[in-house]
């Protein structure tokens, strides 16, 4: 079991709980009540767990079930999270509990931050994006007209990540998880990608070390890079969308068939390599993450077909200021700084490096 520690804002901290049984380490001790918002797709046994820890500080959770997805992304699914909020007679001094993938932390957090001008909530991830990514950083947010219009930064009061769950996710949910965590290793450093390297056929094979292991490790890179801007104002949060916009530009491309996961996988290469066109990065990192994605058995080739429309896509990315985009570009692990980078360079060089399978 590990324990890190996230800021949510100067001065004010909460603590991360990753491991086998961290479902059953939640502090429930200072609430007057709780709701659990579950995902009805995710272990019910974690649903329970949570329930007898919050009734072990004599409390009844309520239970909200909810389908998760994009779909569940709607400011309908708030004021149904409200209104059973409302009709348990949750007050100020209670609790929100997420128990679901990232789709379930983004609605149920923007509901815990608008109800009674806001009240503490706790996420527990049931997905592998959730696990390393979504559940820590206090962005919460629907879809209204664009995705994520609607949100707010609301930190959780803690974070219970259930690595158990992870076993037994459907295996290309698992596995889409990963390319985040190969993200958040070129972020870091050396060290991490090493470490992962290292890992492949453990990750690969589900070992349960392993997993809680890349959990953890990953989760400190995101935590370490929100501490350092809590709110999304210093611009320092922005190294987070390595591969991203590719991955975006693929998504639409592809008429969003190409799962988040996988583009985020291709992307990062694509941007890897566009970096040692556009800034001489070390060609090295590309390669090795190239090779590291693969032996995991994430995609790293642009599918065929869809080559034009990357390019479209990236062109009328919503970054874009005029004619430049302000780009994280790896000029080596460790080493990620974001960037103004001329779109039509941009556009030229990815023209180059996106080669389709
Ligand atoms: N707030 C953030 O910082 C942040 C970061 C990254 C992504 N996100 C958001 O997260 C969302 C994607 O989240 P996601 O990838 O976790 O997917 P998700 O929540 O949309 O879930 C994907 C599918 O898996 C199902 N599911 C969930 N847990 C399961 C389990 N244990 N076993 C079987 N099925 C399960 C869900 O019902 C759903 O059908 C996007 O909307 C994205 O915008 C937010």
């Amino acid at each position: 079991m590990k324990i890190l520690e996230a800021t949510a804002r100067e001065g004010h901290t909460y603590r991360v709980i990753v491991g086998s049984g961290a479902l059953s380490m939640g502090d429930w001790s200072r609430y007057t009540g709780a709701m659990i918002v579950y995902d009805t797709s995710a272990p019910r046994w974690g649903v329970e767990e949570l329930a007898r820890g919050i009734a072990s500080s004599g409390l009844e959770a309520r239970l909200h079930g909810v389908a998760g997805g994009e779909a569940l992304k709607t400011l309908d699914s708030v004021l149904n999270i409200i209104d059973s909020m409302a009709e348990g007679g949750l007050d100020r001094w209670s609790v929100l509990v997420a128990y679901g993938g990232g789709s379930v932390s983004d609605t149920a957090g923007l509901a815990a931050s608008l109800y009674m001008r806001g009240i503490e909530w706790a996420v527990a991830p049931t997905t592998m994006l959730g696990m390393v990514d979504a559940s820590v950083g206090g962005k919460t947010g629907v879809n209204y007209g664009a995705k994520n219009m609607l949100g707010s930064f609301h930190h959780p009061s803690q974070v219970l990540v259930d690595t158990r769950i992870a076993l037994q996710l459907p295996w290309a949910e698992y596995l889409r998880g990963l390319s985040e965590v190969v993200k958040h290793g070129v972020i870091k450093g050396w060290s991490m990608l090493e470490d992962l390297e290292a890992r492949a056929g453990g990750l690969a094979s589900r070992r349960p070390e392993d997993v809680e292991e890349v959990v953890a490790s990953s989760l400190e890179v995101k935590l370490g890079v929100v501490a350092r801007d809590p709110r999304e104002r210093a611009g320092v949060r922005e190294v987070l969308n390595l591969g991203h916009t590719v991955a975006h530009a693929l998504e639409k491309a592809t008429g969003y068939k190409l799962p988040h996961g996988d583009a985020v996988s291709i992307g990062l290469v694509v941007e890897l390599r566009a970096g040692v066109e556009l800034r001489g990065a070390n060609p090295v990192l590309a390669r090795r993450v190239e090779d590291l994605l693969s032996r995991l058995g994430l995609p790293t080739r642009v599918p065929s077909g869809v080559g034009e429309a990357l390019l479209g896509a990236v062109w009328r990315d919503k970054k874009r200021r005029g004619h430049v985009i302000r780009l994280p570009i790896a000029y080596d692990a460790g080493d990620v700084r974001v960037e103004e980078v001329p779109m039509e360079r941009l556009v030229e060089v990815l023209r180059r490096v996106a080669e389709p399978a």
